[in-house]
């Protein structure tokens, strides 16, 4: 934990131009630099850099934040990695926090089930060595299927007695407590009795980044159809199956070299591939590949090879992490087995120089994976012709950059004898359609434009549960760009005189939500509210530089993304003073009621329909008649909301 003030001095010393100048070549432009977005291919500079809001943001690409923002974008940095190598840049001495009692036990747990999973490791490889049930049977196995005696060692491989507890009975006797023990799921518990998780099973360790252990992947050596082949450590406090890709720490390095990860399917693939010499392969563990696998990948390199099966169920995943890989942005190709061979049985079955000719040889891009594929067996058959194209277009429309597409549209078109305009307008229709659905689905992490997505309520959207993110922004976004202007109102007094009195923005925003008690869904937007509103409780002022240089990277980055706009950092409106005026500046009042009354009447909506469905559930006379006079009010409140939303409108 690194010390409030510590980071408070990073972000003073931080300047934006000098840390994007070590990795961008930037231009004096006006007040501004400009220079060539990292972030997405370009050939004209769009990517601007504020030293004076000390905010980066790219016109072209839409991302934008601070320097700390910048650094974890660029380098993959975690947050704390990002503040200390500003740290480092700037000479600032990095103090860190003694963890609170809490935070302290958090880390006390997992450091115990680190040292557990530790201790689990060296007690399974000790039985594959030293007991006469682990070398005749789990030692016999591992030779049998060609691993030698270096790999079993290096990938710290062991095995688990047939027995009830032998695992359990020793960690119990080396003082590891029972809890931590089903904490682990390395012991299971019925009736208040411990038993092992893994019994008389061959077992795989599976690593973090800094190679300590997480947990296993375990395989059963009889042929009993009843049980799964693999079983692996269930979600721990450690171990999040999502968010680890087995063989990476024996891999990283080997695929910062090649600038290549291929990725498989299993622990058997990882081992026989290291053994044909190719190093820079890794392993989804018993999961189909994950967005936060991928993103772990990129810290090392942009390009994946997929080497899956050449059997249905391999294509079909090969398909599947094709398009999950593109969405990243990142470069993808794929390998595909003769039937009925893995990576693993093929490099058992070739030697080592055959097996990279192989990969090497057959790693096509995914528009020759998915045409060749489908080609076959689409012939001369038209319909079958327009299956392919839109598989194609499917593939393209998940690449987040422009360029990109439209030179893999020009490419594939040629393949697939189809006119280059017909297949960009298939792209953009598939587009389209996921951006449709993605709309109504909360978005945790931010990446916005400033592109305003249109709202319409339809019946599936009601079906599908309704999602105020946009109106919540929107919210938010006014409150923070218009806080210190001025609302004026009109009311009429008890002698029936008309009065003018005038009120914040920030106040008019704050008092009118809190009034109705409503919240927001989004965790950040009620962050930047609930703060806010206790800085003015305080009788401070927070202006938009203060969230520019929030110590919350999420917070920083969403609000540098609403708040900048090509207008608000063009050159003319810096150096003429803030002269430009936006419409929305002249129609203030109006704007900040109809954003206002957006979000009250979405939430009302969704109240709505979450007592109507409540309502089918209920059984008891009484709660349908209370639900059902809620909802008519609500009815009536929201008819309200809705004439009065019109009103201002089209006022
Ligand atoms: P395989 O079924 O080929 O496993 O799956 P194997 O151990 O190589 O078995 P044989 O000897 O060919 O019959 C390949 C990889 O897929 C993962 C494992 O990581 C394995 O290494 N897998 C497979 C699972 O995670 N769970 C399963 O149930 C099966
Ligand atoms: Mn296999």
């Amino acid at each position: 934990m690194i010390k409030p003030e510590t980071i408070d001095k990073i972000f003073d010393a931080a300047r934006i131009d000098e840390v994007v100048g070590d990795f961008v070549n930037l231009k004096k432009r006006g007040v501004n630099m400009l220079g060539l977005c990292p972030f997405h291919n370009e050939k004209t500079p769009s990517f601007t850099v504020s030293p004076a809001k000390g905010i980066f943001k790219c016109f072209g690409c839409g991302k934008g934040g601070n320097a700390v923002n910048f650094v974890m974008e660029h380098e993959h940095f975690s947050y704390p990695e990002a503040l200390k190598y500003l740290a480092d840049k700037y000479g600032i001495e990095v103090e860190e926090e003694k963890p609170s009692a809490e935070q302290q036990e958090v880390l006390d747990e997992k450091e115990s089930l680190f040292n557990l999973t530790a201790f689990a490791q060296k007690h399974f490889e000790h039985t594959l060595h030293e007991t006469e049930e682990g070398r005749a049977i789990g030692l016999t196995y591992f030779k049998e299927r060609g691993f030698t005696t270096e790999s079993i060692k290096k990938f710290g491989l062991g095995y688990s007695l047939n027995s009830w507890d032998d695992f359990t009975s020793k960690a119990l006797k080396n003082g590891y407590k029972k809890e931590l023990l089903e904490k682990s799921s390395l012991s299971r518990s019925r009736d208040h009795q411990l038993y092992d998780a893994f019994r008389a099973r061959v077992t795989f360790p599976i690593h973090n980044l800094s190679g300590r252990v997480l947990g296993f992947g375990a395989r059963i050596l009889t042929q009993d159809k009843k049980k799964p082949k693999y079983i692996n450590t269930g979600e721990s406090e450690i171990y999040h199956k999502s968010k680890v890709l087995y063989g990476l720490f024996f891999a990283k390095s080997a695929i910062t070299k090649a600038d290549n990860c291929y990725l498989t399917e299993g622990y058997t693939d990882v081992i026989s591939m290291h053994q044909a010499g190719i190093e820079n392969v890794i392993a989804t563990s018993g999961t189909s590949l994950t967005t936060d696998q991928i993103k772990l990948i990129r810290r090392y390199t942009q390009n994946v090879t997929l080497l899956f099966d050449g059997d249905a169920a391999g294509i079909k995943a090969a398909f599947r992490g094709v398009d999950m890989i593109l969405e990243e942005g990142m470069n993808v190709k794929i390998v595909l087995f003769p039937e009925g061979e893995d990576p693993d049985s093929y490099a058992r079955n070739y030697r080592p120089a055959e097996v990279q000719a192989f990969v090497e040889e057959n790693a096509h891009d995914f528009i020759g994976f998915k045409t060749n594929l489908l080609l076959e067996e689409t012939q001369n058959d038209p319909i079958k012709k327009a299956k392919l194209i839109k598989e194609v277009a499917l593939s393209i429309s998940r690449i987040p950059d422009a360029i990109a597409r439209s030179l893999y549209v020009k490419k594939s078109s040629g393949l697939l004898q189809v006119e280059e305009k017909l297949l960009m307008a298939e792209v953009n229709k598939q587009r389209w359609e996921k951006a449709k659905g993605q709309r109504h689905q909360p978005q945790p992490d931010e990446e916005q434009s400033w592109e305003k997505p249109e709202e319409t309520l339809s019946d599936t959207q009601l079906k599908t549960g309704i999602t105020l993110d946009h109106q919540e922004r929107e919210l938010i976004r006014v409150l923070l760009e218009y806080h210190d202007k001025q609302l004026v109102f009109s009311q009429e007094n008890e002698d029936g005189h008309t009065e003018e009195y005038s009120v914040k923005v920030s106040d008019f925003i704050l008092d009118d939500l809190m009034d109705d008690e409503l919240s927001f869904e989004n965790h950040l937007c009620q962050a930047i509210f609930d703060e806010m509103r206790q800085a003015r409780d305080e009788g401070r002022e927070l202006n938009n530089q203060y969230f520019f240089n929030h110590h919350d990277p999420q917070i920083s980055k969403m609000v540098i993304n609403m708040l900048t706009t090509p207008y608000t950092l063009s050159f003319q409106w810096e150096e003429k003073h803030q002269i430009y005026v936006t419409r929305e500046d002249e129609q203030l009042q109006k704007n900040i009621m109809e954003i206002l009354y957006a979000f009250k009447l979405k939430k009302l909506e969704k109240i709505i329909y979450e007592n109507k469905e409540k309502l089918k559930e209920e059984k008891e006379e009484e709660g349908v008649m209370e639900l059902m006079k809620n909802v008519r009010e609500m009815e009536s409140i929201k008819t309200m909301l809705a004439r009065e939303l019109s009103r201002i409108v089209t006022q």
